[in-house]
């Protein structure tokens, strides 16, 4: 593509009836950004090298034009996009048109010129924004910042304006080329100090996401070096960011992301229903945020609870977290009104025949949400979607209950429902392809990333949480301390320990899971089950909410405080179990966590409840809040190297029982000598 637009330049040069030259897109955008699938591709660092050189020759070629190049942006400018328009002479964009340097999300960095053209036009310190956080800006915002020449505000004259702007340039004999732009970078000295203090912010907060600060090297080049040099560091930084394992990691997420949304048995033409109306059951925690969400997009929903009282309080809840969105300016008072306005707390079924969803959220008790069901079976019409935001119960229940078959499916949402971004949908037996089909573009209009799992007890995401927690309990019987592993959990990239997590989530909500689990002769996880964590909950800490669990709080205070208590009643624990404590190390705890997490996912692989190993590391990243940088669990997995994750589930199955089994399709993929992913290490 960049080939042929330096050619169709080159020929508006030769050709003597061409004065000026207008680059516009056809279709929704402008350019968008570089095919990712290029980046995959590129294996060795010379192929890197070489791909970025030949967009700094062409780009060049372009910027060289002595007759006036104009970029006309429409949509998007993103990427490589940005930076084709910057090796133009002068930028007009439409009001709606966004331009960004989103290169960062894949762990890359700018690598067609950005990092060095950009200070030039806007200056230092916006070029270092947007190069390290990714995120884009608005037209307008661009015209104020010199990175636009000038806004059309009616997008279907674009053209005509972009010509007209090129042609007076030509009149004036006017050419600015971005490279030999001076005054932005004059101050040097103020452009390092810009650069070295987003550094320092950034590595305090990097967490092993190095293309940011890697960004910040680049743009300080600008400062320092010519245009020429900085090229030349641009191209060197820019190949080994796009061989990196961070980029590895993020491009398998950003296609894995995709594919979650084909779904086998769910062909892409399968119809959907609209959903322009929505009903929650149960105004509490989970009810509240997932009725926020609906208001959020803009869809009117009904919020039904027992009684006033309950309605009260959750709608109380509901105004004080719009209310702290304003305050911290993320949200307009505006669209806080919108999104009250779209929610209408109830305590009847009256008005159920007119939605075409109900998203139930009551208690997590089988006969509960049974007879709810069973309610919703005669208060909605036939086609209206039935789901069920369970934790972990069967969702085929429901469809018995509800009379319904089709149209029944789980909805789980991830605490809180209003920021978290994952939606599992669970698909129950008789869940219709159309069904699946309608929740999938329902997430999407949600701002959810849908996948959808099979109805096993925990679906995907609790399912492997539940190993993942069982490690955490263990290592702490053996000697490790509530800190000490929540911090080699954050040490290795986790937002929180799972400690800290369950603080947080409430260690009354598993207690509940295990009571019901336990009294239909089931447990979470396989191996041995920890007494800690119902202990601590018939002592009735559960969490931040009642100032103790895991750790400790201050009255108003969030800040967790080790609790010796804790240690005790974990050292007790093992004395009861005859464990030997130890010297657990921070190495201990993450392969212990990460290969317990490994095998149960490769055994819902196997078992069919999740579609593909991709579908797994999405859950897991945007359930849970996996390091993004290492891909999910199961790329994780891979990265490490599956014969090794083999030998260690080989060695603690020897040292701790038979529950360390490895998974069948993990012995099988290192007996074939491949990952989860194939080649794709
Ligand atoms: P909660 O206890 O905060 O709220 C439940 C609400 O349902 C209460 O307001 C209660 O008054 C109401 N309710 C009870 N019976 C009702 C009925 N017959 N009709 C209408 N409303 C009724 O519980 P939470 O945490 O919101 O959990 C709700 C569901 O979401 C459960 O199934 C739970 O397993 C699931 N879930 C919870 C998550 C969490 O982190 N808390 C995460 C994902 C799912």
């Amino acid at each position: 593509m960049l080939d042929s637009i330096a050619e169709a330049v080159a020929r508006g040069v030769a050709d003597a009836s061409v004065r000026a030259i207008v680059l516009i897109g056809a279709g929704r955008t402008f350019v968008a950004g570089a095919d990712i699938n290029v980046f995959k591709a590129l294996k060795t660092r010379e192929q890197a090298l070489e791909r970025s050189g030949a967009m700094h020759a062409r780009l060049r070629q372009i910027e060289d034009s002595p007759k006036p190049v104009v970029a006309a942006i429409h949509g998007t400018a993103f990427g490589g996009g940005l930076e084709l328009s910057m090796a133009c002479h002068f930028r007009i964009a439409t009001a709606d048109a966004q331009v960004g340097q989103p290169e960062v999300h894949l762990g890359i960095i700018p690598g067609a010129g950005g990092t060095q053209r950009l200070p030039r036009l806007c200056g230092v310190p916006l070029a270092l924004t947007m190069c390290t956080d990714g995120k884009p800006i608005a037209a307008a915002a661009a015209h104020a910042a010199g990175i636009v020449d000038a806004v059309v505000q009616q997008a279907d004259r674009l053209l005509d304006e972009a010509v007209a702007f090129a042609r007076a340039r030509a009149t004036a004999h006017t050419i600015r080329r971005t490279r030999e732009l001076t005054d932005t970078l004059a101050d040097t000295r103020a452009g390092i100090a810009a650069c070295d203090e987003r550094y320092a912010a950034l590595a305090a907060a990097a967490r092993g996401n190095r293309a940011p600060l890697i960004a910040v090297d680049a743009i300080r080049g600008a400062c320092l070096l010519t245009f020429d040099a900085g090229s030349i560091l641009e191209r060197e930084l820019a190949a080994d960011r796009v061989l990196s394992r961070e980029s590895r990691a993020l491009v398998h997420l950003f296609f894995a992301e995709r594919e979650a949304a084909r779904v086998p048995g769910v062909p892409k033409d399968t119809p959907t229903r609209p959903i322009a109306r929505a009903a929650v059951i149960g105004a509490g925690t989970m009810g509240g945020g997932i009725a926020m969400t609906y208001a959020n997009a803009g869809i009117p929903v009904l919020l039904k609870d027992v009684d006033a009282a309950a309605l009260e309080r959750g709608l109380a809840t509901i105004r004080r977290n719009y209310e702290s969105s304003v305050a911290k300016g993320k949200m307009s008072p505006d669209s806080r009104d919108h999104a009250l306005a779209c929610i209408t707390p109830t305590t009847t079924f009256d008005q159920f025949n007119d939605v075409d969803i109900v998203v139930e959220a009551v208690f997590e008790d089988m006969a509960l949400k049974k007879a709810t069901f069973a309610q919703l079976g005669r208060a909605t019409k036939a086609e209206c979607v039935l789901a069920s935001n369970t934790s972990c119960l069967d969702i085929d229940a429901f469809s018995r209950a509800s009379g319904r078959n089709a149209t029944v499916v789980g909805h789980h949402f991830f605490s809180p429902a209003n920021v978290m971004k994952l939606l599992e949908i669970v698909r129950g037996k008789d869940t219709s392809a159309e069904t699946i089909a309608t929740s999938l573009k329902l997430a999407r209009q949600l701002g959810k990333v849908g996948v959808v799992v099979g109805n096993c007890p925990g679906f995907v995401a609790n399912r492997m949480l539940a190993y993942y927690m069982r490690e955490a309990y263990l290592l702490l019987e053996e000697g490790g301390s509530v800190r000490q592993i929540d911090h080699a959990m954050t040490e290795f990239g986790m937002p929180v320990g799972p400690f800290a997590m369950q603080d947080i989530a409430g260690i009354d909500v598993g207690a509940r899971i295990r009571q019901h689990l336990k009294a239909t002769g089931k447990t979470r996880a396989e191996g041995p089950q920890s007494e800690l964590p119902d202990l601590l909950y018939e002592m009735e800490r559960y969490g931040q909410k009642t100032g103790a669990g895991w750790y400790r709080y201050e009255p108003g205070s969030r800040t967790p405080i080790p609790d010796p208590m804790v240690e005790t009643l974990a050292s007790e624990a093992a004395r009861r179990r005859s464990i030997k404590r130890r010297v657990v190390t921070d190495e201990d705890v993450v392969t212990r966590v990460t290969t317990a997490v490994a095998n149960e996912g490769a055994r819902i692989l196997e078992e069919g409840f999740a579609s593909r190993a991709g579908d797994i590391d999405v859950i897991y990243c945007y359930g849970f809040g996996y390091p993004r940088h290492l891909g999910g669990p199961m790329f994780h997995a891979d990265t490490v190297g599956l014969p090794r994750v083999l030998a260690n589930l080989q060695e603690y199955r020897t040292r701790f029982g038979d529950y360390w089994r490895p998974a069948p399709l993990i012995e099988r993929l290192v007996a074939e000598g491949r990952g989860f992913y194939g080649d794709l290490r």
